[in-house]
């Protein structure tokens, strides 16, 4: 190899943003509830409900509970009684134990179940109402499925029928990753509970409804620039389904913010894209005070009423975009407003009565009907310019599919003279290696770019290096990309609809793949200027692709939990079980790696569906695949 690098130490290349590396988050793969949120419970609220995934139901990691002979019956039910309007569904308990029998319900949380550390702080809630005249007494555990304990019971006496939230403290006394919490009641009568909720005192910079610690302190290791909430394709998509002036409240909704802030217990849940309910106790208000705590710029994404992802389809419903856009402004004086305004006074009653500094907002994610969401975007822009001047606002340029939907939409941003495009692409890591000079090329004059999210197609050092040696074509280019994110950023082990991730965890553990460690490498060594530099010499070209090994047949299986990709012989190439419960995932034409078979990368081809798998059908279904084989060179 002679090979060398002329660096020309008194030029002078573009500046680069101190906010140039971000992380984007989406509760994707549980990266919300049962990750960076840091609740115990799972379904604390009894609000699953099968339109969030197929198998859930408002006792979805529940089950019921007795001591000392006790006894009783146990419903989730949705009517009058309910603790508000927006947390419908609640847990009754028709009482009937003898003497010192308690019953009751045991919660199993997430992956294995809920995490302790001997010596932490656990703060148990959880809202009542009882009609036994004398009141009913509660005893909470945390214990294991044989009934070990880990902390001192918690005694609570509910009285009266009327909601009212109760509280108590555990110390724990042992370590495991697989305890239950579990709330008995004594005597007969209706009991009727919600909210049950148990979060480590110990959170992120202590906040109260905090995020769990080792996952917020693996982000914010990365000393991002810019933190993008809350995604993705669960920003807009719901849209689709969600708007019902009938009802006024509907689940597998758009993510609209104003659901997802003041008391938790007032937060609405949705059914999240991803396929399991999402229940918002992560809000805008946590995003913005994450941001701040770890030094980043909040980058909120909003929806356009156009949804991308797979669906493609766009409202056309003036009224509902009027409030989308009003919302959006609202949005703003909730981030920036002065208390005296009024969603700067809901900031300053959360806890925050200084402006969290917003000056930049993303409308619409990954739109692949260009004219429909241009459409829409103007009137977002120019209804938040007239208002906020100096708040940027992104827009996008779709999927990256190299093809008329991608062009299309950059046409049609630079006629309307947007300010910033977010581009999105996921590809192999020989697409990286072989296109640093994407944005050697750009207009230096037109709209900067904001690489939203990229990922190249695995977690391995060889993605890991290709996507450092893609930074570096950002970076000399810094002028026009002044902006980058790695997606999707947080993956829960049991629960995963994308890989590859950034980061990856259980309930008690995390730890960062080869891409964190390139991640953190760039972003905690941002340059504040571009040294030019150019190179010659033989450069080692990567091996090339070694040939196709024939037609395929890729299946899914009933609730699409199972995968597999058979080669023209018949041999199977590999099986995956893809979603682990998920009821959706998206099989995306040309969208690479997704498995390591002897030593090759099997990879779809772009002859592949493109198409949504709807949940609903429980059969197998063939499609004809053409896979190719890569060798691994290096
Ligand atoms: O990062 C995962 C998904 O990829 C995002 O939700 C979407 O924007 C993109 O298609």
């Amino acid at each position: 190899l002679d090979y060398t690098i002329n660096v020309d130490a008194q030029g002078s290349g573009p500046a680069i943003d101190r906010a140039m590396y971000g992380v984007f988050f989406e509760d994707i793969n549980r990266a919300a509830d049962g990750g960076l949120y840091a609740e115990l419970v799972q379904n604390r609220s009894f609000e699953y409900l099968p339109v969030d995934n197929r198998s859930d139901t408002g006792l979805t990691s529940w089950s019921a509970v007795s001591s000392s002979g006790g006894s009783g019956t146990v419903a989730t039910v949705n009517d009058d009684a309910r603790l508000n309007e927006r947390n419908r569904t609640y847990l009754k308990l028709t009482l009937n134990n003898a003497g010192a029998g308690t019953y009751g319900v045991l919660n199993s949380g997430y992956n294995t179940g809920i995490a302790i550390e001997a010596g932490k702080t656990y703060d148990f809630s959880v809202w009542a109402r009882t009609d036994a005249a004398g009141g009913t007494s509660l005893t909470v555990t945390l214990r294991n499925q044989a009934g070990t304990t880990y902390a001192a019971p918690v005694q609570l006496a509910a009285q009266g029928d009327t909601w009212r939230r109760y509280t108590g403290t555990f110390v724990a006394t042992g370590t495991t990753d697989a305890a239950r919490l579990a709330v008995e009641a004594g005597g007969d009568g209706t009991l009727r509970l919600d909210m049950v909720s148990l979060l480590p005192r110990d959170t992120f910079k202590g906040r109260p409804n905090g995020l769990r610690k080792d996952l917020a302190e693996k982000i914010a290791a990365l000393r991002p620039g810019f933190v993008r909430f809350p995604g993705g394709c669960i920003v807009n998509t719901g849209s689709m389904y969600g708007y019902d002036a009938a009802s006024g409240y509907q689940r597998a909704r758009a993510y609209q913010w104003k659901d997802t802030i003041g008391p938790v217990e007032e937060r609405a849940t949705n059914a999240n894209f991803w396929g399991y309910n999402q229940s918002y106790g992560l809000g805008y208000y946590e995003y913005f005070q994450f941001a701040e705590d770890i030094g980043a710029k909040p980058v909120p994404v909003v929806p356009a009423l156009v949804t991308g992802c797979g669906q493609n389809r766009a409202v056309d419903d003036e009224a509902l975009l009027q409030r989308h856009i009003q919302d959006t402004l609202d949005l703003i004086e909730f981030a920036n407003g002065p208390v005296t305004s009024t969603w700067g006074a809901k900031r300053a009653a959360m806890g925050h009565p200084a402006p969290f500094g917003l000056d930049r907002i993303e409308v619409g994610n990954e739109e692949n009907l260009p004219d429909a969401f241009m459409a829409r975007f103007v009137k977002f822009r120019d209804a938040i310019a007239a208002k906020y001047p100096d708040i940027i606002v992104i827009s996008n340029s779709g999927p990256d599919d190299m093809g008329t939907t991608f062009d299309r939409a950059w046409e049609l941003n630079r006629a309307n003279g947007v300010e910033m495009v977010d581009e999105h692409y996921y590809n192999d890591p020989s697409w990286f290696l072989q296109n640093n000079k994407r944005y050697d090329s750009y207009d230096r004059s037109g709209a900067k770019v904001w690489l939203g999210e990229y990922a190249s197609w695995d977690n391995k050092l060889s993605n890991a290096l290709a996507e450092g040696a893609y930074l570096t074509g950002l970076e000399r280019n810094a002028d026009v990309v002044t902006m980058a994110s790695y997606a999707p950023l947080l993956a829960n082990i049991d629960y995963v609809q994308w890989r590859p991730d950034l980061i990856w965890f259980d309930n008690d553990q995390s730890w960062g793949s080869a891409n964190y460690e390139v991640q953190k490498l760039f972003m905690t060594n941002v340059g504040d200027q571009v040294v030019p530099s150019t190179s010659s010499g033989a450069v080692k070209e990567p091996e090339p692709v070694t040939g196709a090994v024939g037609l395929s047949t890729w299946r899914t299986a009933a609730r699409y939990d199972d995968v597999a990709v058979t080669s023209a012989d018949g041999t199977t190439l590999f099986s995956d079980d893809l979603s682990n419960g998920a009821d959706r995932w998206t099989p995306i034409a040309g969208r690479g790696v997704w498995s390591v078979v002897d030593g090759a990368y099997v990879q779809s081809d772009t002859g592949a569906e493109n198409t949504m798998v709807e949940a609903g059908d429980e059969s197998w279904r063939d499609y004809d695949l053409s896979v190719k084989a890569t060798k691994l060179s290096g």
